[in-house]
């Protein structure tokens, strides 16, 4: 019996059989009355669109509708319709109550790391591009192709990251996704395929990275950090296949891989064959010290390159990429085309049309200016009112990390958390971001200072040292 599916109002499947149009039809409405689908006092559509999408006789659904009223499901009114009845018993009694959306409420001030000011999304430029990108987009993009990433954006990207953090690729090694955890799900899931077990990560670091990774079967494993970055001569004893660094400004301590560990590194990619998963989430804000340019740079083969536009426009976006050392673009292919096929193709026109027009570059520009006042007014709020409060992390990012003194040492960093928090500030300790287990921390805040708007950053710094100051 061939069925037919009607879509209908915005969100009901009606499903129809022939013959018998009219029973059935009759049937498929009662049963979404009756099962709350069709809600009480929807409107219904007109008999004429109705018979039309369902290719049957007008004469036919407004009998259907005739019936369902003198049965009460529908009523009908002359001049505004047919719609469900204001009081059907649905077959569990009453539908469910819908309670009307509430938009989370969250602490008025946040000082936690890792959500740039989004409040400064550069709507009117990103808009313009997304007209181009329509405008200009080719059929194909309409299409099932390109499962690593529209060409035009994967070449876009190939220029900027070569201009700005000295990346050496080609296009045929970037590959889209949905933010870094994409980037590196893709990748673990292709290293396990290819018999990798286990991949190393910072001792201290960003939870859903290794939360990925274990998501995919790898064993994780750390390596300490110190004040010249990743500890990574550590590597040897751990047998990793791939380790995951944040060279440029260590998440979350704030450190740069030195130049000597840099080199190491690469030598260990080299003499054991491991992969290193560069991830660059905030290369591009950096303010007083010399320019640290990507790791790839090094060793093309042995390193996938993770960037993201998380940090330098919106995490929202869900746009980031991956270049990817050459014998890997065919596994991660792979992996991608089996998982989400691809990547939406009007967003990432709209973002080859916002790097070639130069709006990212004067984005990020902007932004770096916004955040380096920032971190320079939170060094002189620190100086001013709790001088014995050092920092590390400085030069670059986001975010700071304040040692805290022996004066507040009957608080951990949690309880002084909670402190904050019952104040109206948002603020993590350095254990949130603990990977390895078992370490005993000095207490420590990590303070992101991107996210607040303008008028809301001088409260929360107010807040900050209220808590942090000598009494
Ligand atoms: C260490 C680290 N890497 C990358 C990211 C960005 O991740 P995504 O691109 O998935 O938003 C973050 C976000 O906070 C992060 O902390």
């Amino acid at each position: 019996m061939p069925e037919e599916w009607a879509t209908f109002g915005t969100d009901l499947h009606l499903s129809i059989s022939r013959p018998g149009v009219r029973v059935s039809l009759e049937r498929a409405l009662r049963t979404a009355v009756q099962d709350g689908r069709l809600r009480p006092g929807v409107r219904l559509p007109s008999s004429r669109s109705l018979a039309s999408d369902l290719n049957v006789a007008r004469n036919t659904v407004a009998e259907v509708y005739a019936q369902l009223a003198a049965e009460g499901w529908l009523t009908a009114r002359r001049g505004s319709g047919t719609a469900v009845s204001a009081q059907v018993a649905t077959s569990d009694g009453p539908a469910p109550e819908i309670p009307p959306y509430e938009q989370e409420s969250l602490l008025p001030y946040d000082l936690r790391p890792g959500t740039p000011n989004v409040l400064a999304f550069p709507r009117g430029a990103w808009l313009s591009a997304a007209r181009a990108a329509l405008t200009n987009a080719p059929p194909d993009a309409f299409g099932y192709d390109h499962i690593l990433g529209r060409p035009e954006l994967r070449h876009a990207l190939a220029e900027y990251l070569g201009r700005v953090r000295a990346v050496r690729t080609t296009p045929d090694r970037i590959v889209i996704a949905a933010g870094t955890v994409h980037s590196l799900s893709m990748l673990c899931t292709a290293l396990k395929r290819r018999g990798a077990s286990t991949i190393a990560f910072e001792a201290y670091g960003w939870h859903a990275l290794v939360a990925a990774a274990r998501m995919q079967g790898l064993r994780t494993v750390t390596i300490n950090v110190d004040g010249a970055g990743a500890r990574v001569d550590e590597l040897y004893a751990t047998n990793a296949d791939a380790v995951l660094l944040t060279p440029a400004h260590q998440f979350p301590t704030g450190y740069a891989l030195s130049a000597e560990r840099r080199r190491a590194v690469a030598q260990w990619a080299r003499a054991t064959g491991g992969l290193i998963i560069e991830d660059d989430y905030d290369g591009e804000f950096r303010y007083d010290r010399q320019p640290v340019g990507a790791l790839q740079e090094l060793a093309p083969d042995r390193v996938a390159y993770l960037g993201t536009t998380s940090k330098s426009l919106a995490p929202g976006l869900r746009l980031a990429w991956a270049v990817l050392p050459a014998d890997l673009v065919e596994s991660v292919r792979k992996v991608k085309k089996a998982t989400v096929w691809s990547s939406d193709a009007v967003q990432q026109l709209t973002l080859n049309e916002f790097i070639r027009s130069g709006a990212y570059d004067r984005h990020v520009r902007r932004s770096r200016l916004v955040y380096r006042r920032r971190r320079d007014r939170l060094v002189l709020a620190r100086d001013h009112r709790a001088p014995d409060v050092p920092f590390t992390g400085t030069p670059a990012g986001l975010h700071v990390v304040m040692t805290l003194p022996d004066r507040l040492a009957a608080h951990t960093d949690d309880e002084l958390c909670d402190l904050a928090a019952s104040r109206g500030l948002a603020v993590h300790g350095l254990t949130t971001y603990r990977i390895a287990a078992g370490r005993d921390d000095h207490p420590s805040l990590v303070v992101g200072y991107g996210t607040p708007a303008d008028h809301a950053f001088e409260p929360a710094l107010d807040i900050l040292f209220g808590l942090l100051a000598p009494r």
